[in-house]
């Protein structure tokens, strides 16, 4: 396979029509049989990759925040307006952060990683938004299923989403970080796949416009605390490492199906069963 072919995979599978702006192809490759695939890859990983042999790196993590990836970000206006939050509510509960995105990638390398991929001739790339949005489907689809149920509580949500395997076989387990167990839930917003999770200001916005539960792969413990203060809402975090892999996996799966050899490492939990 060549690394446009593997790029064009990741977008067809996930609905994607063009690479967002926190994925990249850094060093093209063709006729790539063996592929080393992780969370994080910076310049030791690129030399052990050279070591091992591979014909392919690829990172899930952009190896450093570029000037547009902000872009990204704004798929959370995406979620929340969907469910339901007005347009306006919704553009000015990222705008704090989407400034702040533009100014770290005024001061980022990005180079730093991809240059030393250069350097030692190794194919490398990084597939972040995509293989997020697949594992935003899939606790979706587990989401859907609790609600078209009926007489849901935040408690079954929760329950559902550590039935995923990767949930299961992670060190980490989905945690109620805030809210109760047994509240009923009709509306929930997955908030997954946007770059990064939408910390305070975007599960504030979807509490004071009626949705009952949030759900992140991860959360800042300082946002988290804003959050408890208002005392109103139920957020879930299911891990960051577990809620990654749920897109990696069948991502792996149609890689493999083509036969490439692919080792992860770098904290993707492939379930074994
Ligand atoms: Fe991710
Ligand atoms: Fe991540």
């Amino acid at each position: 396979m060549t690394t446009d072919e593997i790029m064009s995979l990741a977008l067809g599978m996930s609905g994607y029509r063009r690479v967002p702006e926190d994925s990249a192809i850094f060093v093209p490759g063709n006729g790539i049989r063996k592929v080393l695939f992780g969370l994080d890859v910076s310049t030791a990983e690129l030399q052990l990759a050279k070591t091992l042999g591979v014909d392919l790196v690829i990172a899930h993590h952009p190896p450093a925040t570029t000037t547009e990836i902000w872009k990204v970000f704004l798929r959370h206006v995406e979620f929340m307006t969907a469910a339901g939050v007005p347009e306006d509510a919704a553009l000015a509960a990222v705008a704090e952060k989407v400034e702040g995105l533009k100014l770290r990638g005024q001061a980022a390398n990005y180079d730093h990683v991809p240059s030393v991929a250069r350097l030692l001739g190794i194919p490398f790339m990084n597939v972040h938004a995509p293989l997020d949005e697949l594992g935003r489907r899939r606790m979706r689809e587990q989401v859907d299923a609790v609600l078209t149920r009926g007489r849901a509580t935040v408690g079954d949500v929760v329950e559902a989403l550590r039935a995923l395997p990767e949930m299961r076989a992670a060190h980490t387990a989905v945690q109620l970080a805030m809210g109760e167990g047994a509240t009923p839930v009709r509306k929930v917003v997955v908030a997954h796949g946007a770059y990064t999770n939408g910390g305070y200001p975007v599960a504030r916005t979807c509490f004071a416009h009626g949705i009952d539960l949030v759900v992140y792969i991860h959360i800042d413990f300082g946002e988290l605390q804003r959050l408890r203060a208002e005392g109103r809402g139920n957020l879930i975090v299911t891990g960051h490492l577990a809620g990654d892999s749920l897109g990696f996996t069948p991502f792996l799966r149609e890689l493999r199906e083509r036969g490439l050899e692919v080792t992860t490492f770098s904290g993707v939990i492939e379930p074994t069963a």
